[in-house]
């Protein structure tokens, strides 16, 4: 019985969240630390197109042609059938293991698709390339969030630190010394699409102070690109501040991300700020490594429901 597997890590944004749905760039890292890994198994008695679902950690155990067309998995596996195998599937029983939390900022949807679109490539034996692979992720994250930037498919399938424009290349940054990130998690489950949605109304009420706010966060984005490039990491940190005070002003920060951000820089960080589309979610802290236990357990007692460290290296 023949089995194959595909993973796919988190993400973090350390700039430029929401501002690069308005064509700003923005600044984003894979978090290897947490991933979703995806296993196909052959079903060798199996009917064509007879495939399998599980993923216990949303609790699904279900045969694909009993769930809705709608189902996020079923609308992914359609639209790889359409794009990449318009012929029946050979029978096949699909495993989705996560341990990235759900909603929370960190692309545990694009991880999803990434890796399911990569175990259904080599399962298959179609070689499709990461261009391929990010462009399929792209077109269900449209399906499910209406104005995503790309930036989660694109981290998510290169796994490492990308400079992201919409519709320019994507290109790759490596810092010139390695960053130490803690991640706390407020708890609060944030769907992007409410959060992108509530930015879309207040900018459509006030465009030119909405704009305003996207410059300077891409003014952010574009300095802390040649900073991380210079490995000059206190600076990145301090950027990292500002940005979240931009983030605050659009509305998108609550008292309790605020809070955590407040709590680690009081415990040494160099920097700290929201990540991803926020009103709960996680929040990122630049550390000096020798720091990284105080600001964890500073962290934990301010309240975050799970913490973890991650490694950007040059
Ligand atoms: O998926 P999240 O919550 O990490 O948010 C992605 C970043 C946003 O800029 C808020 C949305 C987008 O599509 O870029």
């Amino acid at each position: 019985m023949a089995t194959i597997s595909a993973s796919a890590p988190g993400k973090a944004i350390l700039f430029g969240e929401h501002a690069v749905v308005y064509h700003r760039p923005a600044i984003a890292v894979p978090v290897n630390q947490v991933q979703v890994k995806t296993t196909i198994t052959s079903l060798p008695k199996g009917q064509p197109d007879e495939i399998w679902l599980e993923a216990p950690e949303v609790g699904l155990k279900s045969r694909l042609a009993n769930l809705p067309d709608t189902y996020p998995l079923a609308l992914l596996i359609a639209l790889f059938k359409q794009t990449y195998h318009p012929a029946a599937l050979p029978a096949m029983r699909i495993g989705i293991h996560s341990s990235i939390p759900v909603a929370a900022g960190l692309g545990s949807g694009a991880a999803v698709s990434v890796s399911l679109i990569r175990a259904l490539s080599s399962f298959l034996a179609l070689s499709l390339d990461d261009s391929q692979v990010c462009s399929l992720a792209y077109e269900i994250e449209k399906r499910h969030h209406g104005t995503p930037s790309g930036i989660d498919n694109t981290v998510i399938t290169y796994a490492r630190a990308i400079f992201f424009q919409r519709d320019a290349p994507v290109e790759f940054i490596t810092p010139g010394a390695p960053l130490h990130l803690v991640i706390g998690d407020t708890g609060i489950k944030s769907p992007t699409a409410a959060a992108v949605g509530g930015v879309r109304t207040r900018w459509q009420v006030s465009p030119a102070e909405y704009e305003s706010y996207f410059d300077h966060m891409a003014e952010i984005a574009i300095s802390a690109r040649k900073v991380m490039e210079a490995g000059k990491i206190r600076l990145l940190g301090s950027l990292m501040n500002k940005n979240h005070e931009l983030l605050q002003s659009i509305g998108v920060s609550c008292p309790e991300l605020d809070h955590l951000c407040a709590e680690a820089l009081l415990a040494g960080a160099w920097g700290a700020k929201l990540s991803g589309g926020g009103q709960g979610g996680n929040m990122i802290a630049l550390v000096n490594p020798h720091q990284a236990k105080s600001v964890t357990d500073a962290l934990l007692t301010a309240g975050a429901v799970r913490t973890f460290s991650t490694y950007i290296t040059p």
